[in-house]
């Protein structure tokens, strides 16, 4: 019999909406009448817009030409796609980004979640905690870790715990260690990461011969324009990071499917014998084998994105979202409710009320209110006593679970 990986052994729960999802099917069958209110997943509710859909239109009116077949692309993703991100995700912040260092994808889950596997299985991994879960989980599946603990961490992993007190924004560790995950602005809490933070963190990767991998997924959200959209607005940092960025959540495309990595062609990781190899060239080595590239008609839709209209459509989408952040952090923080987050992101970080745990939270919400959030200690030990709301809803229906929570808990 095939021997399985015994790492995934080691993972101690299900992912984290999956078991979401479960629980919401099951009081739903239970509560038909129920009218749910999801502000679980955040995953975008307003359509694609106009000049997204009429990009997706064009290129698959090309696709059924003669003259405009288009089979498997570069791996890397398209030059149009990837010369547009270098001028108007970095060239217009002035950050000189190179088109041969973006690797456009399927989208950024995947790519935080593969990147560990260029890197050594020996390799020491830092996260802040709570985190998006597919970076301790990946590298948990890749035996990077050892057994979970009873405090739910995992042995061999650094965590670095992101409370109130700094912000949810730690800074680097005191020792050493090889790969550290930064998202700002955050998943889960909300909290934007700010220029000193990000400098401690690049000094830091720089000193310990580091590598960041900096998950910039939500930083359209970011309100402060002085605030870091891009690590690589900290100097020094194309020497120890690698940056990935979406347009899931900025221009609704969780349901069409793109993003990309940068990886600076001056970056390098070492091999056993201690030479410099380019990280740049094994992820291209890893991209070329695994992946046949982003369909063409996506890339087009995600290219028209950086269009004057694009542009314009999804800022005010982004607007709309914000304003839904503006209005939960608003609300319950005058009820009393202890929030966090929202100001530069798309999630509400709150303290649970009445001293329940994230979990008895999540039921207890569901069961008086009909609202879905998604339990903090979901996203590491540090959570517990955490819920997140996500502001990706219409302002109707966040307004309704808005008074919903607030009639039915004491802050
Ligand atoms: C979340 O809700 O944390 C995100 O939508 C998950 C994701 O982007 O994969």
């Amino acid at each position: 019999m095939a021997r399985i990986n015994d790492d995934y052994r080691k993972l101690q729960a299900g992912y984290l909406f999956p078991e979401i999802g479960k629980r919401t099917r099951e009081f739903q069958a239970a509560n038909p009448a129920a009218e749910l209110i999801r502000l679980g997943i955040g995953d975008i509710t307003l359509p694609l817009v106009p000049a997204v859909v009429e990009a997706l239109r064009e290129a698959a009116s090309e696709m059924g030409r003669d003259d405009g077949v288009h089979g498997y692309g570069d791996e890397q993703g398209y030059a149009f796609l990837r010369e547009a991100i270098c001028e108007h995700d970095y060239a217009a912040r002035g950050v000189a980004i190179a088109p041969e260092d973006v690797f456009v994808s399927d989208g950024s889950k995947q790519d935080s979640g593969n990147i560990q596997e260029i890197f050594g299985r020996a390799c020491r991994v830092v996260v802040t905690d709570p985190s998006y879960p597919v970076y301790v989980d990946t590298n948990v599946m890749a035996g990077r870790s050892g057994e979970a603990t009873p405090s739910g961490h995992y042995e061999g992993i650094d965590y670095l715990a992101a409370t109130a007190e700094n912000g949810f924004c730690p800074g680097p560790p005191e020792h050493a260690a090889d790969l550290a995950y930064l998202c700002s602005p955050n998943n889960p809490t909300g909290a934007v990461a700010s220029r000193e933070n990000l400098e401690a963190w690049v000094a830091w990767a720089r000193a310990s011969d580091a590598i960041l991998i900096f998950d910039a997924a939500y930083d359209a959200f970011i309100q402060d324009d002085a605030l870091p959209h891009s690590i690589y607005e900290i100097e020094g940092a194309k020497e120890c990071a690698i940056e990935m960025r979406s347009f899931s959540k900025r221009a609704g495309f969780t349901g069409v499917r793109c993003a990309y990595t940068v990886g600076p062609g001056g970056l390098v990781g070492t091999d056993a014998a201690g030479v410099a190899v380019s990280i740049r060239d094994l992820w291209s080595r890893r991209h070329a084998t695994k992946f046949n590239g982003t369909p063409y008609v996506i890339q087009r839709a995600a290219a028209a994105v950086f269009g004057e209209a694009g542009k314009q459509q999804t800022a005010e989408q982004v607007a709309y979202y914000m304003q839904n952040a503006r209005r939960i952090r608003e609300a319950l923080g005058a009820a009393g409710f202890d929030v966090f987050g929202g100001e530069h992101a798309p999630y509400i970080w709150m303290r649970t009320p009445e001293g329940l745990s994230s979990w008895d939270f999540f039921d207890q919400l569901l069961a008086k209110t009909s609202v879905i959030g998604t339990p903090g200690s979901g996203f590491g030990p540090a959570g517990e006593g955490y819920f997140r709301l996500s502001a990706f809803n219409s302002h109707a229906n966040v307004d309704l679970a808005i008074e919903r929570i607030r009639g039915s808990f004491a802050a």
